[in-house]
């Protein structure tokens, strides 16, 4: 694999007036063939799937299944029927938060830096059903406190649920998976992994970490907008309730009782987003393609530089361990006195470079630290090392006019 080959794939990079995109943590940047595969169907095959017999319509059904067989493989799932098409992380985290039948005196752990949509879905169920949600404590450097971890899990009433972000959106850092997953099976809880932005840079293997649920993003990971994974294991699913339900979702139905079908269909109401999902097939084919240790190594060079162009000056505080190989893929910063929407528009309006500023959906991890947000600058295996000398420049430069 070499770099200059994999940007020719994606025609972001033939734009008129280059930018440089350290969006990745929101929005994925999309090759040419997750693109292609989109025209595709609305330009060959435009039709539903599972429905009609014309060949058109079994097409879809085909490509279909064919995306869902390919990420089951991809997470080694057991099987195809653990793939349920959502629209994003979010959703599939709300389905199994809505699904788990979870009453009062129930207790969900999570983490002190969860993404909004792995910590709001539980806060409901507190608000509405009356069910404890404790929050696991950070170390120093925001990794995970796992000693507290295993307090917690020891000490809940009715532990039913562990629900912990893998990677995280704030400062690129992983936590240990397969020990959180040890932990709370130890006490017969069940493990849910918000994934969306863990498999876009790690290899998981659903079944080897014992994964319980996995929420995963398909606009994070080269697939096209508006696309989410839920993975359950075939047993839990089975006895996941569901709240969107209609069309497709039932084998029969009369004027006072209906018959819901099996799963995944019975979570997939209603006519789907088929040219993105059989799209999103295309985007795990082209991550095979490239693997995950070039994926790792290219974020790391990447890394390397910005960490040591900018962790140094004494003007900016990084979020996140000082070893920069834990925060793979993100570098988030803050300039105590100056405003970080200033500084992200800055890198826009003059240097052309996208990056997000705010806090990124983790309010509350912002608001327990006392920092009103960050500029983060987020990468991936398209982006090169001279694109992270030209952002260590810009940033500097930036510091120069803002402090
Ligand atoms: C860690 C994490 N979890 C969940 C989400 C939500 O993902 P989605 O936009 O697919 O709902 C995001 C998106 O930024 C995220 O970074």
């Amino acid at each position: 694999m070499n770099i200059s080959d994999i940007r020719k794939d994606f025609p972001f990079f033939n734009r008129k007036q280059p930018f440089l995109y350290f969006d990745t943590a929101c929005m994925s940047l999309r090759p040419q063939q997750v693109i292609s595969a989109m025209n595709d169907y609305y330009e060959n095959y435009s039709s539903c799937g599972g429905r009609s017999n014309h060949d058109l319509a079994q097409h879809v059904s085909k490509l279909v299944g064919e995306t869902r067989e390919v990420i089951a493989k991809h997470l080694n799932a057991k099987s195809s029927d653990e793939i349920i098409f959502t629209r994003n992380a979010t959703e599939s985290m709300n389905i199994l938060a809505n699904g788990l039948s979870l009453q009062q005196g129930d207790t969900v752990i999570v983490s002190g830096k969860e993404h909004n949509s792995n910590l709001i879905p539980w806060l409901r169920l507190k608000e509405k059903r009356g069910i404890t949600v404790l929050i696991t404590p950070l170390l120093q450097d925001n990794t995970l406190d796992l000693a507290e971890l295993e307090v917690l899990v020891k000490t809940a009433t009715n532990l039913r649920l562990v629900s912990m972000v893998a990677t995280s959106n704030v400062d690129g850092v992983t936590f240990p998976v397969a020990n959180i997953v040890k932990i709370a099976h130890q006490q017969g809880a069940l493990v849910h992994i918000d994934g969306a932005q863990f498999i876009p840079h790690q290899k998981a293997d659903v079944r080897a970490l014992d994964i319980d649920f996995l929420s995963l993003s398909g606009h994070k990971m080269l697939g096209p907008s508006g696309t989410g994974i839920l993975y359950g294991k075939k047993e839990l699913l089975d006895q996941l309730d569901t709240y969107n339900v209609g069309g497709s979702t039932v084998a029969a139905s009369t004027y006072d009782s209906y018959e819901l079908l099996g799963v995944p269909a019975r979570f997939e109401a209603g006519l789907q987003d088929y040219a993105g999902i059989i799209a999103l097939k295309e985007a795990f084919l082209y991550l095979q393609k490239v693997g995950y240790g070039f994926i790792h190594d290219q974020e790391l060079k990447i890394g390397k530089i910005i960490h040591e162009g900018l962790y140094a000056d004494s003007r900016i505080k990084v979020i996140g361990p000082q070893d920069y190989t834990q925060r793979a893929g993100v570098f988030s910063f803050y300039v105590p006195g100056a405003d970080i929407h200033e500084i992200s528009l800055l890198l826009n309006n003059t240097y052309q470079i996208a990056v997000r500023s705010g806090q990124h959906c983790v309010h509350s991890w912002f608001n327990a630290n006392n920092i009103h947000g960050s500029v983060r600058a987020s990468w991936y295996f398209y982006n090169t090392e001279e694109e992270a000398e030209i952002f260590v420049k810009a940033v500097k430069s930036i510091l120069d006019i803002v402090v």
